[in-house]
């Protein structure tokens, strides 16, 4: 398995840069139907997209294999759907009206916010492009602020959340000004920064359920689906009449807050996740783990990403979310850098602990070994929808040059192709639109189909290699004469002449 060691350790590649190819995708995107701007006519809304007609297929076959590989599939998983609204003790008791936050700072002459261990990490690479040694610059912060700096490059990096966690232990009072590395930005730009005092900012939304609209009426949009899980334990459990080990699985649509978006769908305030959160016996969380872990990052392969893509990496002590006591992230390299795509936690008993202490309820479960009343441990698999998609598709982005002119391709799995086979009359006339027409109708009871007829056939071909369709059906002359037409693959562009009565098993031959 790909680990990442420190060295390579890459958390501050993942910013706003826009990279040729990310510009590339979002445009592919938005010609073919994949992914738009949302409210695009009245100018859109800042990180949010809608699903087009391509891009639902897409998004909706990754969550119908993952639903098939976690719930389906297996015994020991069920699945739910909770309600996005909850009661706000559910978020009191969770943990994250006081600690789902990010530390954020607002430059006073550009008016901008940041999230300061993102802008921490901007800079750190920004001074290593103006020449400066970055090293002295976050030692002095760490120094002053009590952290002991050890010496060499990723050390030095790994800094950056100590000091987050440093700074907001001064609740609000550190001053930033004056610290080298904020102001490189602005040196740039020929001023200094002026940065106001870092505060906390909770990364849930609020709004109000039913009148009146004041603070007795206050609920939280869920941050995560994983709660709606929790609060469910007993419900699901003894309905199921589920024994440990065992699972509760949902996928649905969670919202943050975030006070910096970016890179298209990789981070938005509204997303998706799929969640499952794995009930099991304290003793023997350590395994579960390690075999979440790496069934997880094995899950991502068989989805055809390159492997040489794909990483694990474990978090620091530092870095743990509130609730978490270990945790391994499955990483892509993205154009902008190595960034997660899904965290595997070791939550341990803290959530149910949380809400029986809160709900008074009874949430254990009564062991027939032990002859006792026990509260789980959880392994969590946390994976974002939105973020597999975008994974998928820079993965499945490719350019080449073919009879010299470019072709763009999307290389998808054929499993999660929006359109698996597109059929062609090769002219709209003798006959052949008749004949690719009943085709078409044969093919769509079985196959994702698609009756393409306008436009040269390159033209057509090209359309569909952009769309991911790993099949193209051409009826031509010979079809007139022989009954048989050509099966263009996607990959290679070879062509096969097959009897047009024999496609599906032909077809069904192939995706097996
Ligand atoms: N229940 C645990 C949990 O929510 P997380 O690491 O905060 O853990 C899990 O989120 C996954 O959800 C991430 O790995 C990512 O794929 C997705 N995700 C989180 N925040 C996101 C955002 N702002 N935009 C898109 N996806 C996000």
């Amino acid at each position: 398995m790909n680990y990442a060691n420190k060295q390579h350790r890459n958390r501050n590649s993942e910013n706003k840069v826009t990279n040729n190819l990310m510009d590339k995708l979002v445009s592919l995107c938005k010609r073919r139907g994949f992914i738009f701007q949302s409210s695009e006519i009245y100018g859109g809304l800042e990180a949010t997209y809608d699903y087009g007609p391509l891009g639902v297929e897409l998004k909706n076959n990754v969550k119908q294999i993952w639903w098939w590989d976690l719930v389906t599939s297996r015994a020991d998983v069920v699945g739910m759907d909770a309600a996005i609204f909850m009661n706000p003790k559910v978020w009191e008791a969770s943990g994250h009206v006081d600690a789902f936050h990010d530390l954020m700072v607002d430059n006073k002459k550009t008016k901008k916010r940041h999230r300061l261990d993102h802008l921490l990490e901007e800079q750190y690479r920004l001074v290593d492009v103006l020449e400066v040694q970055p090293d002295n610059i976050l030692h002095e912060l760490a120094t002053d602020l009590g952290i002991k700096p050890q010496i060499g490059e990723s050390a030095l990096f790994s800094l950056i959340p100590k000091i987050c966690q440093a700074i907001s232990e001064h609740k609000g009072s550190f001053n930033l000004n004056g610290y080298g590395i904020l102001d490189y930005t602005n040196l740039r730009n020929g001023g200094e920064a002026e940065w106001t005092k870092p505060r906390q900012f909770n990364l849930m939304l609020k709004t109000y359920y039913g009148p009146p609209e004041d603070s007795s009426s206050v609920v939280y949009l869920r941050p995560e689906t994983a709660q709606g899980i929790f609060v469910n334990f007993a419900n699901a459990q003894s309905t199921a009449r589920m024994k440990l080990p065992f699972g509760i699985a949902q996928i649905g649509k969670a919202f943050r807050n975030e006070i910096t978006t970016g890179n298209f769908l990789f981070r938005t305030r509204e997303f998706e996740q799929m969640e499952l959160e794995y009930f099991v016996r304290t003793e023997e969380t350590s395994k579960w783990l390690d075999h979440w872990v790496q069934s997880r990052f094995d899950w991502y392969k068989s989805l055809g990403i390159a492997e040489s893509k794909l990483r694990l990496r474990k978090h620091e002590k530092d870095e743990l979310a509130h609730y978490a006591a270990e945790c391994y992230d499955v990483e892509y390299e993205f154009p902008f850098g190595w960034s997660e795509l899904e965290g595997i936690a070791d939550r341990g008993t803290y959530d149910l602990d949380q809400h029986i202490k809160s709900s008074g309820k009874k949430m254990t479960w009564f062991d027939p070994e032990s002859n006792e009343q026990i509260t789980p441990a959880v392994v969590e698999s946390s994976a974002g929808v939105d973020r597999t998609v975008l994974t998928i598709l820079v993965d499945a982005y490719h350019e080449e040059e073919v009879r010299g002119e470019k072709r763009v391709v999307l290389r998808l799995h054929p499993k999660l192709a929006p359109i698996t086979v597109a059929v062609f009359p090769l002219v709209n006339r003798d006959g052949m639109p008749e004949i690719a027409e009943k085709i078409f109708d044969d093919l769509r009871s079985h196959f994702a189909a698609f009756n393409d007829t306008g436009g040269s056939i390159g033209r057509r071909y090209r359309r569909q290699d952009e769309a991911g369709t790993p099949y193209g059906i051409t009826v031509d002359s010979q079809t007139l004469e022989d009954q048989t037409v050509t099966v263009r693959d996607r990959d290679t562009m070879e062509q096969e002449r097959v009897s047009k009565d024999k496609l599906t098993s032909y077809l069904s031959d192939k995706l097996r």
